[in-house]
């Protein structure tokens, strides 16, 4: 029997790349996003992953054409830029909305029917960003960690059950994330942060442009769904984005932010 399968973020980037590769394997499909999704093999489930009742809407209706739910791709997210102290709130609780709320939301309405199946598997994306601070994208970090730390937490809270959880964090991914996500315009920012600001900003944006493909994070999460059993964690990037996870936690603080502050300027 074909394996059931739920991606969301599947209008862009990794979603959309992922998507049609587990329809092409001989998953049933379901991509859910805001906007419908039109990709091969694969049904459109739209709906805002910041709105519980729109999840748990858009998987009841997964659950009932399919009856069963056996894995859930998480890609949806959104970044967002902007110094904490003049970035608006509201623009910074969007982020954590999206990001977090809206993973906590997947969890409550598929873990249900993932508990059903013989091999659940539950993958999380969130960011090398999610393991350290960023200038300037703060919000973005927090949201990030915030979902590797719920990805941890599901992992014990799941012992004993046919589910695993893995919590994926990608370096650069060559998509158009930086184009959609809210910036907040450099003239609005104090002098002291202006010039670091625009400099870290254009650094982030030529590093997401030459980052990896989705294609190549796409293929992992599918190799990574499959095995028999699932870190905690993967690390998706080019080797010196993977060694600075560690490095974040064995360096002293000072040697840390001399090399972070380089790499954003
Ligand atoms: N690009 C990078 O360099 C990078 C690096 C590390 C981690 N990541 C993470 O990897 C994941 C995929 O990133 P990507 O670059 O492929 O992003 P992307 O191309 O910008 O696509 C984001 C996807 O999330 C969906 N989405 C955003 N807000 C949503 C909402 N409120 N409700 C439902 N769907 C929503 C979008 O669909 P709609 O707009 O149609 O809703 C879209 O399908 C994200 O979690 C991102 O944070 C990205």
């Amino acid at each position: 029997m074909s394996q059931v399968a739920l991606v969301t973020g599947a209008s862009s980037g990794v979603g959309e790349a992922l998507a049609p590769r587990l329809a092409a394997a001989g998953w049933r499909v379901y991509g859910l996003s805001r906007r419908s999704v039109e990709l091969t093999g694969v049904t459109s489930l739209p709906a805002d992953i910041s709105d519980a009742e729109a999840v748990s809407r858009a998987v009841r209706e997964l659950v009932e054409r399919e009856g069963r739910l056996d894995a859930v791709f998480h890609c949806a997210g959104v970044g967002g830029a902007g110094a904490v102290e003049t970035m608006p709130t509201e623009r910074a609780k969007q982020v954590m909305e999206t990001n977090f709320w809206g993973s906590w939301n997947l969890c409550q309405a598929t873990l249900p029917h993932l508990r059903q199946s013989p091999r659940g598997r539950l993958l999380l994306v969130s960011s090398i960003a999610g393991h350290m601070g960023i200038p300037f994208r703060s919000a973005y970090c927090a949201s990030k960690a915030a979902v590797i730390a719920l990805s941890d937490s599901l992992r014990l809270e799941l012992q004993g059950s046919s589910v695993q959880v893995s919590c994926v964090s990608p370096g650069d991914i060559a998509t158009n994330s930086i184009a959609t996500q809210y910036r907040q315009p450099a003239s609005e920012l104090d002098p002291l942060y202006r010039e670091r600001y625009r400099r870290a900003d254009d650094a982030m944006a030529q590093n997401v442009d030459h980052g990896m493909t989705a294609a190549h994070v796409a293929d992992r999460m599918i190799t990574i769904a499959v095995r028999d059993s699932l870190a905690p964690h993967y690390v998706i990037g080019e080797p010196l984005q993977k060694i600075s996870t560690i490095a974040r936690r064995i360096l002293p603080a000072s040697a840390w932010e001399w090399v972070l502050g380089r790499y954003y300027s």
